[in-house]
């Protein structure tokens, strides 16, 4: 069987037709019942918000900020844009935990009000932009995001009165 396919890329179609050919037909090879009912999960939220802020979401705003934008110094200005193709794809890592690291704030119990979802909302869609910037190598959208990501953190930020942030983002502008 195999050697008619010999050196050949197989393709999508022909593993099609291979996949027919083996599986004995269509309902039989589809193990999945979809008529079960999901188990029930129970979330692990015992790590503090506190926590959740400063060691998961903190570490990917800073990756993506440490990406965008400039750097001022006494000695002048540094563009922080990556440069080459494996620092762009750290920030897509970042942006990437970042956006999902949203999803955290929302499992149940870490909801506070009715607020609260809007505020996570509005960081993942600086983060959905930030992901979609870094893999398409674009500074510019990368370095405004930036500043849009700052204020969407402090915006919930002072929403719920959290004392002064214990955050900066490195100097810069644009
Ligand atoms: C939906 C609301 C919300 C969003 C969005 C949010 N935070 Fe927070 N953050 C909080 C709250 C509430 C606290 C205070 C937690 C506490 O001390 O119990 C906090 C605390 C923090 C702290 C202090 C942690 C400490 O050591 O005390 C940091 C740092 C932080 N957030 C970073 C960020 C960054 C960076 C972003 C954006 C990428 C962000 N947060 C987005 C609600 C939010």
């Amino acid at each position: 069987m195999m050697r008619m396919f010999e050196g050949l890329q197989p393709t999508a179609a022909m593993l099609l037709l291979l996949c027919a050919g083996c599986s004995g037909g269509g309902e039989a090879s589809n193990s999945v019942d979809k008529t079960a009912k999901t188990p029930p999960v129970s979330f692990d939220t015992r790590l503090p918000l506190k926590m959740v802020m400063e060691h998961i979401i903190t570490p990917a705003a800073f990756g993506v900020w440490g990406a965008s934008g400039y750097e001022l110094s006494e000695k002048g200005e540094r563009d922080l844009a990556p440069r080459t193709d494996a620092e762009w794809e750290q920030v897509v890592n970042h942006a990437a935990t970042l956006q999902e690291s949203m999803n955290l704030l929302l499992l149940p119990g870490r909801v506070r009000d009715e607020s609260w979802p809007g505020y996570v909302g509005a960081v993942s869609g600086v983060a959905t932009r930030m992901l979609a910037a870094a893999e398409a190598h674009d500074e510019k959208t990368l370095a405004r995001s930036g500043d849009e990501l700052v204020e969407a953190c402090e915006a919930c930020h002072s929403a719920y009165q959290m004392p002064a942030a214990k955050y900066q983002r490195p100097d810069s502008h644009r």
